[in-house]
């Protein structure tokens, strides 16, 4: 078994706290994304359960067994870093195998794991060349067989795919998910791109300033974001957020302001209701695919949405799609439309807006209501 456990952990540098009473459960052969912003305690985290740093307080137990007091050489982990580390002296070969060579495993057992993960990578014709005369993705790939030849019992990835371009990394996406299918390996991967956490998580944590923020599958927190940085952080384009209030008429709730009265449907203004709100003013968000033009919907479909009227600021095409920038009560919006229709700048557009899909804020707390 190995799977990872996280029971109130924290770390602080001095005065800063890197992470802050983190509990986490990462199941055994689970692929996990650590996701979130730059200095968000991501790195900090991983070094922690490689036992590269010590913890401020609380517990980590692999497979069961607490590790606190573990060295990291005797913890049966491999970490993948961004910057490949691997030795310019040595081969890729060598680079392969040296954690093998140091733990005294006999030669004909280390040249048979050699073949068997370079032919996973396909990196048996690179296997007698320098760091140097490797591209990117081939470094990567030579620090991700090195990892996986030790038969690690968790995979630790701190973005391991940041320093390849566009392309390559979208195959070496591909390639860690293939590899994830067929080892099964526990695995905790570090990013800061929310992409590369939908494409590759069973589960995405979501973390901003050491806290975790949320913890589900990537549809679940792409739908259900929990509060206004979790919506923000995922999803391209991110969320539009538009200030507005709640307000009351003849029993029904609305959602308005100066350019949008948006009828709550039952459901919606019974979840409203369950939170005592301090003051009326919420934050309105929508995501760019959420809107629709008249012809793109049916009359029923058309029921359960919200006419809005907007001015276009600016197109932006983007071949299969076009981007339509507007503004909603001065906050500046964007939405996803078909690339088969002319846009013109400054002129009106009439748009619908699925009232089930939206998103309110409170003002003050920013957790989610709706
Ligand atoms: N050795 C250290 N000494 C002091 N502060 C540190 C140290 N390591 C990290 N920090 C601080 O702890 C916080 C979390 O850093 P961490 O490296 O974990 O962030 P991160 O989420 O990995 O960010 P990035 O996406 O930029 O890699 C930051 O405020 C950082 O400045
Ligand atoms: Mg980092």
């Amino acid at each position: 078994m190995a799977e990872v456990m996280l029971e109130k952990v924290s770390k602080k540098f001095g005065s800063v706290v890197a992470v802050d009473n983190v509990n986490l459960n990462i199941k055994d052969g689970e692929f996990l994304v650590l996701l979130g912003p730059s200095g968000c305690g991501k790195t900090t985290t991983l070094r922690l359960i490689a036992g590269l740093e010590e913890l401020t307080s609380g517990n980590i137990y692999i497979g069961n067994k607490i590790v606190n007091n573990v060295p990291p050489k005797d913890r049966n982990i491999a970490m993948v870093f961004q910057n490949y580390a691997l030795y310019p002296h040595m081969n890729v070969y060598q680079n392969i195998s040296f954690g093998l060579t140091m733990r005294k495993v006999p030669k004909d057992v280390i040249d048979k794991k050699v073949k068997e993960v370079s032919g996973m990578l396909g990196l048996e014709s690179l296997l007698y060349r320098k760091p140097k005369e490797l591209s990117g993705g081939q470094k990567q790939r030579t620090a991700l067989a090195r990892a996986i030849v030790r038969d690690p019992k968790v995979f630790l990835m701190d973005e391991p795919l940041s320093n390849l371009d566009a392309k390559l990394r979208v195959q070496t996406r591909g390639e860690l998910i293939r590899l994830h299918e067929r080892l099964g390996v526990t695995t905790i991967y570090v990013t800061h791109d929310q992409t590369e956490a939908m494409t590759l998580g069973d589960r995405v944590v979501v973390m901003n300033k050491g806290l975790i923020q949320q913890i589900g599958t990537p549809k679940g927190v792409y739908n259900k974001p929990v509060n206004k940085f979790v919506a923000g952080f995922i999803g391209t384009p991110p969320m539009n957020f538009i200030d507005a209030e709640i307000s009351e008429k003849n029993g029904d709730l609305y959602l308005s302001n100066k350019d949008i009265g948006i009828k709550l449907t039952k459901e919606q203004s019974i979840k409203v209701h369950k939170v005592k709100l301090s003051n009326n003013n919420v934050i309105f968000g929508v995501r760019a695919k959420d809107f629709y033009l008249e012809k793109e919907i049916s009359t029923d479909e058309k029921a359960a949405m919200q006419e809005i009227i907007v001015t276009i600021d600016f197109v932006e095409l983007m071949g299969s799609e076009t981007f339509i920038h507007f503004r909603i009560n001065d906050a500046l919006c964007v939405a996803r439309m078909s690339a088969n229709e002319d846009y013109a700048m400054g002129a009106k557009l009439d748009i619908f807006v699925d009232i089930s899909k939206i998103n309110v804020f409170g003002k003050e707390t920013e957790n989610a209501i709706l």
